[in-house]
């Protein structure tokens, strides 16, 4: 049963990998398994015509000993273009396989509506490992054309030998010892593989610590540059001497079973001599079956080299599929199919919205009841980890509620299409992304359409209070940024008013949401900064956006329309600023330890 199951693996495997190669090329894909299969034939002829050679040298007919060297010839020829053809068609075929997955990464994981796949570090994993492995899943079609290359000259080998003495085909007996051994053989190294996969990761980890320019200043002032570098040797230590064990082990077994079948072997070549001298075999037929038993144990280990290879793209191919299928099931469970609404004539209702992370035992957000109103500005404060954050990914539809709902208008947000909500929102975050691109369009990107609006650039980084950006060098807005590229590189506070630029470029954003996104500004800047933002937010032509808000400074979260507080995932308090005040609750509190600190 369980060699059933992974012949129908190995098949599956093999079948996703050709259908790989014909997407990406189809012609190279041709052009590559018929060569692939034109060389083991030819092969096999031109080892077919020794037989010929050697019969037509013994007996001296001339005539026939120019017809076999003659074929000769012409298969080796004709097996050396076929080759050519093979070796210029191979690395293309890869290349574009290469390229053609690396696209399909990205669309699979992008067309995921939600952001569920990104915060679960099972699946994150998965899709970082396979995006490593890419260039090994582009080789795996290389490794199934190998096997079906010593398949047929394999089988085409045996058929052979069979022909030249029935007893020969008793020789595969001996191959089971050698399947065998290599089966072991390939267990340990599995099981090794195993063992240092977690090792393995966290020396990763560590190493990318001790490098990155983030980790830099700390690890200076606390002096772990020594402890890292121990830590990763240790580590590496520990792997070395599993995979060494393995390797040995892997080693003993393999040339176990390779005796064993090149006993069989020897044993074949001395009852052909025997049968020869007999007279039953003919000296040709001793010369072919000789070169082809040696040419079976160089393609035996050539087999099991290839099991081993063939197992690990197994594991990627298992993985590549589990996207697809997560993306494909992902992309299905969204049900809603209604247009955004042109305009909001009320606003954003979020009713008894209750949120737990697909990992977490403990509710984010219990039963939360609040009211965006069109045309107005409502600030969220809470402490850290109060859930401020989740509920604005609710608001985005990154995430549908556990319980309650969200309305735009009067149409549920699980109703409306995701693409189509996302096109009406608009945002700014802590955790904000620096695109290094020309810097026009490092901020353009916030509206894809309108991509090299030098002025709709312009002014959007005018009212993120950055219009000097613009002139920092030359180049003005065409300046490329990130040092990387030859560019400029911006500060922490640059690079989050470039962000603010961007969540500035949408026109008609039904929805605009700021969760921090100020952080790197000084206080009087961020102040200066929401004032604008408020004061548009309310204008007439915006009348039909709701904004929310969120900043730890009570200077910018007073000038909201009103104020709610969140504490640990529920609604604690709400009102304008001065109501708030008045009622002497958390908020008051906050304001005052904040305000006397200004003092
Ligand atoms: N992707 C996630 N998976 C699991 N838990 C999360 C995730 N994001 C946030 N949390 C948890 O949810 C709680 C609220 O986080 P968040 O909404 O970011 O708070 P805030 O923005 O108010 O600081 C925290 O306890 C945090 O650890
Ligand atoms: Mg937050």
């Amino acid at each position: 049963m369980k060699a059933l199951e992974g012949v129908r693996k190995t098949w599956r495997t093999a079948a996703t990998l050709v259908s790989l190669a014909f997407s990406a090329a189809p012609g190279r894909a041709v052009v590559a398994i018929v060569t692939e299969l034109l060389g083991a034939i030819l092969t096999l002829v031109a080892s077919y015509q020794i037989q010929n050679v050697v019969q037509a040298a013994a007996t001296g007919d001339r005539a026939h000993a120019l017809r076999a060297g003659l074929t000769l010839a012409f298969t080796g020829g004709l097996g050396g273009l076929s080759y050519l053809a093979y070796a210029q068609a191979l690395p293309r075929l890869i290349e574009a396989i290469t390229v053609h997955l690396d696209g399909e990464l990205v669309r699979l994981t992008a067309r995921i509506p939600t952001l569920e796949y990104a915060d679960r570090p099972v699946h994150a994993d998965k899709i970082q490992l396979i995006r490593s492995q890419s260039q090994m899943l582009a080789g795996g079609l290389q490794a199934v054309m190998l096997n079906v290359r010593m398949l047929v000259t394999l089988g085409g080998a045996f058929v052979i030998l069979i022909g030249i003495d029935p007893w020969l085909a008793l020789l595969p007996i001996f191959a089971i010892p050698r399947a065998l051994a290599g089966q072991r053989a390939r267990r340990l190294q599995v099981r090794a593989q195993e063992a240092t996969a977690e090792p393995m990761r966290l020396r990763g980890h560590i190493f990318n610590h001790a490098t990155s320019p983030v980790a830099g200043k700390e690890l200076r002032i606390f002096g772990l540059g020594a402890e890292l570098a121990k830590r990763y040797r240790d580590i590496s230590a520990t792997t070395r001497h599993l995979n060494v064990r393995a390797n040995w082990g892997g080693a003993i077994w393999s040339s176990l079973g390779d005796m064993a079948f090149t006993l069989g072997c020897v044993a074949a070549v001395a009852w052909l001599v025997f049968r020869a001298a007999q007279g039953a075999v003919n000296p040709g037929g001793v010369v072919l079956a000789a070169t082809l038993t040696t040419g079976l144990i160089i393609q035996m280990t050539f087999a099991l080299q290839f099991a081993q290879y063939f197992q690990a793209i197994m594991t990627t191919v298992e993985r590549y599929e589990w996207l697809v299928d997560f993306s494909n099931t992902a992309a299905q469970a969204v049900t809603g199919e209604a247009a955004a609404p042109t305009i909001l004539r009320r606003g954003l209702k979020v009713e008894g919205v209750c949120f737990t992370y697909l990992d977490r035992d403990k509710p984010v957000l219990t039963d939360v009841s609040l009211e965006l109103p069109a045309g107005r500005v409502i600030a969220l404060v809470g402490e850290n980890g109060s859930g401020k954050s989740t509920l604005v990914k609710l608001l985005c539809g990154f995430y549908p509620p556990s319980a309650g709902r969200i309305l735009a208008d009067d149409t549920d947000l699980a109703d409306i299409q995701p693409a189509a909500w996302r096109e009406r929102i608009s945002g700014a975050f802590q955790d904000f992304t620096n695109f290094e691109v020309a810097m026009h369009e490092s901020v353009g990107l916030g509206d894809l359409p309108r991509l090299g609006d030098r002025d709709r650039v312009t002014a959007a980084l005018g009212r993120a209070g950055a219009a000097d950006l613009a002139t920092l060098g030359e180049h003005g807005l065409e300046v490329m940024l990130g040092k990387k590229w030859g560019g400029v590189d911006l500060s922490g506070g640059q690079w989050q008013k470039l962000a603010l630029g961007r969540a500035l470029m949408r026109e008609q954003p039904l929805l605009v949401v700021f969760d921090e996104p100020a952080a790197a500004l000084d206080a009087s800047a961020e102040h200066d900064l929401f004032e604008r933002f408020a004061a548009e937010a309310r204008s007439g032509q915006s009348g039909g956006r709701a904004t929310l808000l969120i900043s730890h400074r009570f200077s910018t979260v007073r000038m909201a329309d009103a104020i709610a507080v969140l504490d640990a995932g529920r609604i604690a308090e709400f009102g304008s600023h001065e109501a708030l005040m008045r009622a002497g609750g958390k908020y008051a509190e906050l304001f005052e330890i904040q305000a006397s600190a200004y003092r």
